[in-house]
């Protein structure tokens, strides 16, 4: 291998300089174009020395054949319900063909690469070149790109194949994915600085009254209102649970120790020992407070605080992960050295993929607009997802925390070049392989989060915030929302067509509390909002149903939704009422049973674990 690729090396030296691209048994064509999102403009061509780390999605041999074992070990009527795939048997059913893997590496190495890896299973390869090396390579020009919000990214619309790779290769990142993983999470609001929604009427049951605060809403408050409260754990250490940060988000621990001696005490020393695992030079969870250097950048760990706040204090003593991948910093004011701009989505799933051993249930609470990222990209990072279902994971996603895309109609536009009226769904919320997590607030009854912008008893401003809701238009219907989806469509006579896929795949899923979260950040007591909370909540909460089932000798629920539309639905409380009002429309109707702003409702977990159980 050696001896060829030097051999090749030397081919490739005497052709360079003809022409580029340079080596190929086809001619170059174009293999993909996305249009650069409406919030990204071209600011210079990229520097040639700049750094990428390029993964190559080989096509799948036999994704059919694994989606169809994930639906069958994931639908509760089937006779292999639970019998979860190994990380072998799907490694087995996503490898890419020899030819793929022969002709891309005959390729690859003709062009001077000749240092590459893999994932585990073979359907990605990564190199390490230079952005000079990939515009040859991909026949293509990169330049940096400045979203509205001032970050960077190094990409390119479009880029180009030779003709008898296109079959063999799904996607190539980073190219024309212009995703980024932002944090769904809405502003921080100092305490006692925020009144009660309008309209909000305090709970009228005890129980609730005492334990429920809408200014503040604690651990007690999510275990009494979802029926958890006081639940004995009976499989400790085998039930997991895991989350996910990125852009340089970290769990803070003393933050998190604070947040537990108030609100769960015995979990507290928890906040010191819960795993951390690195990705990619991302951060450790940190042992000290946030430095005056964090704090003066823009994402200081809320999210990363928030999730590991919530799902330690909710799952104590299970055993916690925190994943935090590294990649895609938030500030990125030097041009000349825009830092790491790769893709860390794929990052994480290739790494957790590679992992024998993972926790059941994972909360990710970040996103971006589906038409960020071309649908090939978002296909394979769905497949995934997918992957990990098969192998038994529970998947959970925010779905974000603008409704349909945004607050008033000039912010939902398509980015197809027609510039349509349109619904932005977001991704991976709209992907079918994972659970997607919307918001609710108030108690009695919960209704589907909205607050309105506008400026605080605090001064500041406070954003837009209502559940993210929504249909696909990458991803079709799938078949376990028959039995709901088709008839809340037809219910809408009509309403909003032309503004949605209504064949699409709806989300959320579920929901649970998003506002107002009490938090504990930066040495003191705040509140912090968004489906960003809902997400590890609702994971929580699965995670102790998965101790339950272990406990009982069952396996645990794996790939939620199958179970969830023909059975689970029914261990929820269905919210009927709130605003989704966004897109400068009053959004979709919240309705009794499914709808694509609450899903099903809330979590009851004495009846989830019930359900699953009796299966
Ligand atoms: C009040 O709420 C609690 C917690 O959800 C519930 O157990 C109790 O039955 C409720 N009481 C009444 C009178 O509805
Ligand atoms: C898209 O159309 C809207 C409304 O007509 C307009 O305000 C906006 O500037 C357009 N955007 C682009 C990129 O053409
Ligand atoms: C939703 O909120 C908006 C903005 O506050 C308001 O104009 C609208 O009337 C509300 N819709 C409903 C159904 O409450």
């Amino acid at each position: 291998m050696l001896g060829l690729s030097v051999v090749l090396s030397v081919a490739f030296a005497a052709q360079a300089a003809f022409a580029s691209p340079l080596h190929s048994r086809t001619p170059y064509a174009v293999k993909e174009s996305h249009p650069v999102p409406r919030k990204w403009t071209p600011v210079s061509r990229a520097p040639g020395d700049h750094m990428l780390h390029m993964q190559i999605g080989l096509k799948q041999e036999r994704f059919d054949e694994l989606e169809r074992h994930l639906y069958e070990v994931s639908d509760p009527d089937h006779p292999r319900y639970g019998q979860h795939l190994s990380t072998e048997d799907v490694y087995e059913l996503v490898k890419p063909s020899d030819e793929a893997l022969d002709l891309v590496h005959e390729w690859l190495l003709s062009n001077g690469v000749d240092r590459f890896d893999y994932s585990p299973a073979k359907d990605w390869v990564n190199i390490y070149i230079s952005v000079e090396s990939a515009e040859r390579l991909l026949n293509t020009k990169y330049s940096v790109f400045q979203h509205e919000d001032g970050s960077y990214l190094v990409r390119t619309p479009d880029w180009s194949l030779p003709l008898h790779l296109h079959d063999l290769i799904d996607t190539i990142q980073p190219t024309n994915s212009f995703m980024r993983a932002t944090p769904q999470k809405t502003d921080w609001i100092q305490f006692g600085d925020h009144q009660a929604p309008p309209g909000y009427k305090p709970p009228s049951n005890e129980t609730i009254a005492r334990v429920c605060n809408i200014e503040s809403v604690t651990l007690e408050c999510f275990n009494t209102l979802y029926g958890s409260l006081g639940y004995r754990q009976q499989a400790v250490g085998k039930a997991r649970i895991g989350f996910n940060n990125y852009l340089n988000q970290t769990p803070i621990r003393p933050d998190i120790f604070q947040f537990l001696e108030l609100y769960n005490p015995p979990a507290a020393l928890s906040a010191w020992t819960f795993e951390s695992v690195e990705i990619a030079n991302g951060p450790a969870a940190q042992y000290t407070p946030l430095t005056a250097e964090q704090l003066a950048g823009s994402d200081i760990s809320e999210e990363a605080v928030l999730d590991a706040e919530t799902i330690l204090g909710m799952t104590w003593p299970q055993p916690v992960t925190s994943f935090s991948t590294g990649g895609s910093p938030p500030f990125n004011p030097d041009l000349n050295t825009p830092t790491d701009t790769n893709e860390p989505y794929l990052t994480w799933v290739n790494y957790v993929l590679g992992q024998k051993d993972l926790p059941q249930v994972i909360s990710s609470s970040y996103g971006d607009d589906e038409q960020t990222i071309p649908k090939s990209y978002a296909e394979r990072v769905c497949n995934s997802f997918a992957q990990l279902g098969a192998r038994g994971i529970s998947l959970l996603c925010s779905s974000g925390d603008g409704g349909l895309g945004g607050l008033d109609d000039s912010a939902c536009y398509s980015n197809d070049g027609q510039n349509k009226s349109t619904f932005l769904p977001a991704f991976p919320a709209s992907c079918p392989f994972v659970t997607t997590v919307g918001a609710t607030m108030q108690f009695e009854p919960e209704v589907a989060v909205y607050r309105s912008p506008g400026v605080g008893s605090d001064g500041k401003q406070h954003g837009f915030y209502a559940s993210g809701s929504g249909f696909s238009y990458y991803f079709p219907r799938p078949s376990y929302q028959d039995a709901v989806v088709p008839a809340y469509v037809k219910s809408l006579n009509g309403a909003y067509t032309g503004l949605y896929n209504p064949e699409g795949r709806g989300y959320p899923d579920v929901s649970a509390q998003g506002l107002y979260f009490a938090f504990f950040w930066n040495g003191e007591l705040s509140t912090i909002s968004g489906t960003s909370a809902s997400c590890p909540l609702m994971s929580s909460i699965v995670s102790l149903v998965n101790d339950a089932l272990i406990a009982s000798g069952r396996p645990t629920l794996g790939f939620l939704n199958p179970w969830l539309y023909s059975k689970g639905y029914r261990g929820f409380t269905d919210v009927t009422s709130g605003n989704s009002s966004s897109c400068g429309t009053d959004g979709f109707p919240v309705t009794e049973g499914w709808d694509p702003v609450t899903g099903f409702g809330t979590p009851i977990f004495p009846k989830l674990v019930e359900l699953a159980k009796g299966h």
